[in-house]
């Protein structure tokens, strides 16, 4: 059995929550919130008690934490559970700058401590079945990758300020999707993007529609476009072109229910947002965590990908505000 603590009982804490609360192997024992409702509510749930995240990263009957907390406090939550030698399962991004990520990488390296980085995508099992059958050869070698991901409408402009930007927050997820499908590190990377959804998103400095092209060393090529609007729910597709054949991964629909009449064919609209989009994936994702820490096996994807998928963020911000290719 895995005792688990989480910090940060918001939005992602309670998923992980339910998540853990469906395993057999994995207890959730105590939480922390700066807010005492939201931590209060989620205890009550899960039959948890409530203590200090200072007392939970220390705390004697606990192996594993999951980091839920807002991003700019993860960099001192993961320094002060490497050095009490507790598993970690953080959530993206690891920190808003490749730098601070970086030395959590050093840190949790030196100390030796199990830690998963939450890019809950590649647990999910379409995405999952597309890598499977790369790496099985069914399309030969993957030449195009071309990633759609477009959420179904912007948050609120006060959270864009503080969300470290487009690239960073929301494209983060699509760098290590392309990591995680092309099996090689980008070398060469051109970003551009618009304000076209809302003008406030601009006002506040950032972009809120963008396209990425990247190239890998051996030629593969990458594109990702993100959008802060669909107006038909969440779109989540993945293409994937290779020399013997193709793949696809299709969105997800609220219900398979196909409805035809003299204008045509009419299907449910996609599931709306991520909560929905991905609940399998965010189980399937703890559970490679519990089993890892079980098994004694490297989670995965560790800190490096954490570290990488920055680094790509990074090298777009950078390629949009010098208007230029940039290579890595
Ligand atoms: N993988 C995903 O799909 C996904 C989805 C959403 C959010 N996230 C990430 O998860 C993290 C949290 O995002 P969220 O949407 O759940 O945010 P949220 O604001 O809903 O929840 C964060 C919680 O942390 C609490 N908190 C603040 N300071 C604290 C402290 N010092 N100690 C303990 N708790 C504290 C807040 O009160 C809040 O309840 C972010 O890093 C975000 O990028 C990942």
């Amino acid at each position: 059995m895995t005792n688990f603590g989480i910090l940060g009982c918001g939005r992602i804490g309670q998923v992980h929550a339910k998540s853990l609360s469906r395993l057999p192997q994995a207890k959730l024992v105590t939480v922390a919130d700066a807010l005492p409702e939201a931590a209060s509510a989620l205890a009550r749930q899960y039959g948890a008690k409530i203590q200090a995240a200072e007392e939970i990263v220390t705390a004697s009957d606990i192996d594993a934490v999951i980091v839920a907390t807002p991003t700019t406090l993860h960099y001192d939550q993961i320094h002060a559970l490497a050095d009490a030698g507790k598993a970690i399962f953080c959530e993206k991004p690891i920190d808003l700058s490749s730098e601070r990520a970086g030395e959590c990488m050093a840190r949790v390296q030196a100390k030796g401590v199990p830690f998963l980085t939450a890019f809950n995508r590649r647990f999910d099992p379409q995405f999952a079945l597309v890598q499977a059958q790369i790496e099985a050869g069914v399309i030969g070698d993957p030449e195009i990758v071309i990633i759609t991901s477009r959420d179904p409408s912007p948050p609120p402009v006060a959270y864009i300020k503080q969300s470290g930007g487009l690239f960073r927050d929301m494209m983060i997820h699509d760098f290590d999707m392309a990591r995680f499908l092309l099996g090689e590190d980008i070398v060469e990377l051109h970003a551009t993007g618009s304000c076209l959804v809302d003008p406030a998103i601009g006002a506040a400095g950032d972009i809120d529609t963008a396209s990425v092209t990247m190239k890998t060393a051996s030629g593969k090529i990458c594109q990702i476009n993100n959008s802060r609007r669909a107006t038909y729910g969440y779109d989540q597709r993945i293409e994937v072109h290779g020399s013997k054949g193709m793949l696809q991964a299709a969105n997800h629909l609220e219900n398979l229910v196909t409805k035809a009449d003299a204008s045509g064919f009419a299907t449910a609209p996609n599931k709306h947002f991520f909560l929905e989009r991905y609940e399998t994936a965010y189980l399937a994702e703890m559970e490679s965590f519990v089993t890892a820490l079980k098994k004694g096996t490297t989670p995965n994807p560790g800190i490096e990908d954490g570290v990488k998928a920055q680094r790509l963020a990074d090298a777009a911000a950078k390629s949009l505000e010098t208007r230029s290719v940039v290579i890595l």
